[in-house]
């Protein structure tokens, strides 16, 4: 089996002279939990509608589940909670589920069983004979939610899940994700919510402008870090021997403590160990992560584009 739900390869998209996606190049592979981060008109939502098959593609190619763009049998795979969901408003909840697992051709019982279950996991199981047109937005999401499970996808697409939902709802869908990962299945979560792509997902790709800028890990102990350090008589040859460590060392006056970037994680202990067995008397050895916001303003910049 192929090890990668989704290979994309230059994938373009052209508006008249409005270039929305530039070169979209990227892997995701199996069971990973996938970020794609960018201002608003990034070309985002346009590079999952290509690689959904909804929009075609200017230029490139992509193959998702290990077949081509566009393969049917692997579309079946697949399961898709747009950004803007136009919903059948006159359909009751349950109704709704089960005219998309009629359009995957799920058997009665199984749809039965399946949308009884899926009401249950997105907390709506008492609204299941409500018309959508009753629906909060927060409501609506969640029954995109249980549409975009309905087929047991084994890659996901969602886009913005959490606009509209309450602390409950951003839950249920971190919830919704983790159980996807466990199954084995990959998503691809496209969310403006920065704090809890950093709870959810494995890998980040920042785009600006349809261009991929940076491809980043979350939980990579080989990334830079960044530590605070305060330490009894902190003298100038102090700082000298810390550029062996790591680098822009600087001392802070105001509050008595030096600044570094560590290249990594396992550098913390060791220089720990250097700092005493060298006779200092350490108070304080703090990394200071960059926080995801602050990656993204940091690669992507602060600028929206119009
Ligand atoms: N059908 C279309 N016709 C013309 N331009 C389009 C079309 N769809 C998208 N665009 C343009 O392409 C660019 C990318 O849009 P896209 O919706 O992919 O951005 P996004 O990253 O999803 O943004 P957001 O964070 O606001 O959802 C924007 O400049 C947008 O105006
Ligand atoms: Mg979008």
């Amino acid at each position: 089996m192929n090890e990668f739900a989704i290979e994309a390869t230059g994938l373009r998209k052209q508006f008249g002279q409005k270039t929305a996606v530039a070169n979209l190049t990227l892997q995701v592979k199996r069971g990973e939990i996938f970020g794609f981060l960018g201002p608003n008109g990034a070309g985002k939502t346009t590079s999952v509608k290509m690689l959904l098959g909804l929009t075609t593609p200017t230029a490139g190619s992509a193959i998702l589940l290990g077949q081509p763009l566009g393969d049917r049998a692997t579309r079946a795979k697949i399961g898709f909670l747009p950004e803007h969901f136009r919903f059948h408003e006159w359909l009751k909840a349950a109704e709704f589920l089960d005219l998309h697992g009629r359009l995957h051709q799920m058997p009665a019982a199984q749809r039965r069983q399946t949308i009884s279950d899926l009401l249950v996991l997105v907390g709506l199981q008492d609204r299941a004979e409500t018309p959508l047109r009753a629906f909060s937005k927060g409501m609506l999401q969640r029954i995109g939610l249980a549409q975009a499970l309905l087929n047991d996808p084994e890659l996901v697409f969602l886009d913005e899940p959490t606009s509209g939902l309450d602390p409950l709802g951003r839950r249920l869908v971190r919830d919704v994700i983790n159980q996807l990962r466990q199954r084995g299945a990959a998503v691809f979560l496209n969310s403006h919510l920065l704090s809890e792509v950093e709870q959810t997902c494995d890998r980040v790709t920042f785009i600006r402008q349809g261009e991929v800028l940076e491809t980043v890990s979350l939980h990579d102990a080989l990334t830079a870090v960044p530590v605070v350090v305060r330490v009894g008589q902190p003298g100038p040859e102090l700082l000298t021997s810390l550029a062996k460590f790591g680098e822009e060392v600087r001392f802070d006056g105001g509050n008595g403590r030096i600044h570094l970037n560590l290249p990594d994680e396992a550098a913390i202990p060791r220089l720990a160990s250097w700092l005493i067995e060298q006779g200092h008397t350490l108070y304080e050895l703090t990394p200071q992560p960059l926080t995801l916001e602050e990656r993204f303003l940091q690669i992507v910049g602060t600028q929206s584009e119009g």
